[in-house]
């Protein structure tokens, strides 16, 4: 039993507010909605058998938290707790999210130290980015809880204004949390999300766009070819999975954090625990993956 933590496992899933919205209003069974939440079935009862001590959600902000003013490019947050957002219809009645200070400091020191400059947050609200795959993989909460099951580190990154970071950068990232997870000084099991996606295009002619077969052959490539994947430039995802495509580049920080990355990978291809694509979710194309280490 090793002494330091450890990353167990990566989770990947679409965040569409929607989503949020369905679960809040008690409108999941509905026949529009029931296929999806049919989807996550398998993944809540794998998070009952797997639940980890911390989760770094990799997530985006829509101009919740942050906005024109300051856009950080990457940034950890280090609070001990972070506030729901009001997106405009109030805050969703779900639980505050917990941080966890201490690893988010270390993963902060070591990161920042491996020469990635995360800017440091240590008071923010969190929109649909954070809870709707919160809501996703640990069903609905009681509003008046005092928390969600697990802490939960925000990892935010700007995938809404350009420049966004590469795909190459954001698997970088997620090797470098490897590392400094790795180098924790507690047996802490950590799961790494990574959030957002898959095709959608939210405004101008192409709204609506969704692109089934792009999306399913991207998944392919992120579990047997991240490093080739992390290649693709911005182009190709605006072209074929429509302006908000773009979120998916968050979905390489937590694959960039799988054993088989590691700087003397002898490790295999992570197990498939679970593999669910649903096609629509508002104007969204919901992809979702859950990879275990071996
Ligand atoms: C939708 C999708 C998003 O990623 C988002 O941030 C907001 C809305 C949608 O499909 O409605
Ligand atoms: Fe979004």
């Amino acid at each position: 039993m090793s002494t330091h933590a450890r990353i167990a496992a990566s989770v990947y899933t679409s965040h569409v507010p929607a989503i949020g919205v369905a679960m809040d209003q008690g409108r999941t069974q509905d026949p529009y909605w029931s296929p999806l939440f049919a989807g996550y079935e398998p993944s809540r009862r794998w998070m009952d058998a797997n639940r980890p001590d911390v989760v770094v959600l990799v997530y985006n902000d829509h101009a919740n938290a942050f906005s024109l003013d300051m856009i950080p490019t990457f940034a950890i947050g280090c609070a001990e707790a972070f506030g729901i957002a009001d997106e405009g219809w109030g805050p969703r009645a779900v639980p505050p999210v917990h941080g966890h200070g201490e690893l988010a400091a270390h993963i902060a020191q070591s990161v920042i130290q491996q020469d990635f400059d995360l800017t440091l947050i240590n008071r923010m609200t969190v929109d649909h980015g954070l809870t709707v795959p919160l809501s996703l993989m640990f069903g609905e909460q009681d509003a008046g809880a005092p928390g969600w099951p697990v802490p939960v580190i925000p990892l935010a990154v700007n995938v809404v204004q350009y420049p966004v970071p590469s795909g190459r950068r954001c698997l970088q990232l997620g090797q470098a949390i490897r590392r400094a997870v790795e180098s924790f000084d507690a047996p802490l099991k950590v799961q790494v999300w990574g959030t957002g996606g898959m095709s959608h295009q939210l405004q101008g002619p192409r709204a609506g766009l969704i692109n089934r077969e792009w999306d399913n052959a991207w998944m392919d490539r992120l579990i047997a070819d991240p490093r080739g994947l992390s290649e693709m430039p911005h182009i190709d995802y605006v072209r074929e999975a429509g302006s908000e495509g773009i979120e998916l580049v968050m979905w390489l920080i937590a694959r960039g954090a799988m054993a088989d990355l590691a700087d003397a990978a002898d490790a295999p291809t992570p197990r498939v625990a679970h593999r669910f694509y649903h096609v629509p979710a508002s104007n969204t194309a919901v992809g979702h993956l859950i990879l275990e280490n071996p």
